[in-house]
């Protein structure tokens, strides 16, 4: 390891906050909305002009490599890590049966990864622990060209209308609160950074079997008192619609890019 690569390690250690897990239901979760929605395909889509002259990316905390895939089909040669290694023996199953050789996955953390070389761009989805005023400098240092973000757009999280229940359950809102693009500029506008920016709505909806599984799934990703899960039950009934002869559950998801 040289120095440098030494230093930025060193600084790296310890500064992730991110809170996710993965476990086998979660991974079918997503991979099922992956396949049913719009929600990577339009974010790639939709980012394509601004990095087409661009050929290796680094995707940081790739989870189940959504987003690994859509640039690897596009042509750009993909490097993935996660922490996960649940998450990234998904997706390494994926790039196999999709026959991606330009997809290299790396089961390790931000923290941990060494970086023998740039990229011409990093990309850093839905990693609000994780973008944050010193973390921000060492993505910086390994971009050739572009640094990606892409955030929640609103400051309360507001992922399948759960506001509404939320409000129906007499739960306050501010357990909702999330790190927003806004935050984000605030940081890169302190540093005088240039950027640009582009929201994206997309569906990110979520297919279920039968309404049980939508309960856990609600139960899964929020903070919800269970003794209310009638209620949260009731919710679901009135929300979900048909889809592919499958329960769906409608999400409108609303993040910016920053293309720094
Ligand atoms: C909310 S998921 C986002 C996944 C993907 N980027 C997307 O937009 O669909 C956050 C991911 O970050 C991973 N993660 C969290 N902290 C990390 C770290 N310090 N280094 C690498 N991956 C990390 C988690 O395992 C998880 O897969």
């Amino acid at each position: 390891m040289s120095l440098k690569t030494l230093k930025v390690y060193e600084k790296r250690a310890g500064c992730s906050k991110v809170k996710f897990g993965w476990n086998p239901q979660s991974v079918q979760w997503y991979l099922e909305s992956e396949q049913n929605t719009s929600f990577y395909r339009k974010t790639v889509e939709e980012l394509h002009p601004f990095i087409h002259d661009c050929k290796t990316l680094l995707d940081i905390g790739c989870g189940i490599g959504s987003f690994a895939v859509e640039f690897a089909k596009k042509g750009y040669s993909v490097t993935a890590i996660d922490k996960s290694s649940l998450a990234v023996e998904s997706l390494m199953e994926k790039a196999r049966l999709m026959n991606l050789s330009n997809l290299k996955v790396i089961n390790k953390s931000f923290e941990e990864f060494i970086f023998d070389n740039n990229y011409d761009i990093v990309f850093i989805s839905y990693m609000m622990g994780l973008v944050n005023d010193n973390n921000i400098i060492d993505f910086l240092k390994i971009a050739n060209k572009r640094l990606v973000i892409v955030l929640p757009f609103s400051k309360i999280k507001n992922d399948f209308s759960i506001n509404e229940l939320y409000t129906e359950l007499g739960v306050d809102l501010k357990n909702l609160e999330q790190f927003n693009y806004a935050s984000m500029l605030n940081i890169l506008n302190k540093r005088n950074y240039k950027y640009i920016i582009k929201k994206v709505s997309a569906e990110f909806g979520q297919p279920f079997d039968n309404i049980d599984e939508a309960v856990n799934f609600i139960y899964h990703y929020f903070k919800l008192p269970v003794e209310r899960s009638d209620d949260v039950r009731e919710w679901l009934n009135r929300k979900t619609t048909y889809k592919n002869g499958k329960l769906f559950l409608p999400n409108l998801r609303e993040s910016m890019m920053i293309i720094i």
